[in-house]
């Protein structure tokens, strides 16, 4: 398979290229390509000649969104319309990445691809406007939803991975000067490796529509920040905080969690627990 990577210098694209070797025939970043440009993507996407087109791009600052909502809107909505069209003319799939902040997380059972969204930020209605874009264009398309996605190198919007922003937090404190983390908001980590293998599996096996795909299990942020510390071994206490104390515009879901069944009813393995893909990553991929 011939594959283009945009959002390539970013957790899931990197990952992506790592996963998919020489089958990449076109990746970049922004610098390469703006997705907000539908002439440079349908240049680049014409001169690649990719059968499938994956959108690992993406707005990311989820703060930053709610008083920049039209640039937000830009990258999340209307590149991947530019890029489903493009795509579309080639007559290649086009792949595409969405959140679980689609969701406002008042349901307490996981949610599931027919779940109605309820976006509580600018960024989370800046991707659900993308995914409808992309499934209104007509081209044929997979939409991977996905959750507190963590990945060699981070994310350049947010400073870092999370595990690696609590690391550098906890490296940069006074000795014993606690580490504090929301614990009124649950997520499902997910290994932007583990992630990316699943993406390449549902293309393989022909997958269409909307799919949920996170690591196994769930956590606060809380215990996702305990858990780091623990196995890189630093001494450093965490303690509980609740969203609305540590300030921020943005509201975000309190109980985002996705349902997985769809994706395990194609018949491929669930992903891994998620503190099992956080031992790898701070085992061997850290930076
Ligand atoms: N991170 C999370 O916690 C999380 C959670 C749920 C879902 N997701 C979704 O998962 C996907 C991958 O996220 P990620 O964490 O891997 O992202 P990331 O590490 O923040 O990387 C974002 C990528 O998008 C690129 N980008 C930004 N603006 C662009 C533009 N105008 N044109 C082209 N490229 C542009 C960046 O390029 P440069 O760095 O070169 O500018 C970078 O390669 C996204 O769809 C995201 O919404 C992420």
């Amino acid at each position: 398979m011939r594959y283009l990577i945009t959002g390539a210098t970013g957790q899931l694209g990197r990952a992506l290229c790592a996963r998919l070797g020489n089958e990449v025939v076109w990746s970049g970043g922004s610098a390469e390509l703006d997705v907000t440009d539908p002439e440079a993507v349908a240049r680049v996407v014409r001169g690649a000649r990719p059968d499938i087109v994956v959108n690992a791009s993406a707005w990311n600052d989820v703060e930053g969104a709610e008083t920049l909502g039209a640039a937000a809107f830009a990258v999340n909505a209307l590149g991947p319309l530019h890029l489903a069209r493009a795509a579309s003319a080639v007559a290649a799939l086009t792949v595409h990445v969405s959140t679980d902040f689609v969701f406002d997380g008042a349901q307490q059972a996981p949610y599931d691809e027919h779940d109605c969204p309820r976006p509580l930020s600018v960024y989370g209605a800046s991707k659900l406007a993308g995914e409808h874009l992309v499934a209104a264009s007509g081209c044929p398309y997979l939409i991977v939803r996905t959750s507190a996605l963590f990945g060699r190198g981070g994310s350049r919007a947010k400073g870092g991975s999370f595990p690696d922003r609590i690391l550098a937090r906890a490296a940069a404190g006074s000795p014993g000067e606690p580490l504090q983390v929301v614990s009124d908001q649950v997520c499902s980590p997910t290994y932007a490796p583990d992630l990316a293998d699943a993406i390449v599996k549902l293309v393989a096996k022909g997958a269409r529509g909307l799919f949920h795909v996170t690591n196994q299990g769930s956590c606060t942020w809380y215990a996702f920040a305990q858990e780091t510390v623990r196995v890189a071994r630093v001494d450093v206490p965490v303690i509980e905080a609740r969203a609305r104390d540590l300030g921020g515009k943005a509201r975000r879901p309190g109980h985002a969690i996705l349902s997985k069944e769809r994706y395990e009813a194609t018949g491929l393995p669930p992903l891994r627990p998620w503190a099992e893909a956080l031992a790898e990553y701070l085992g061997t991929g850290r930076s």
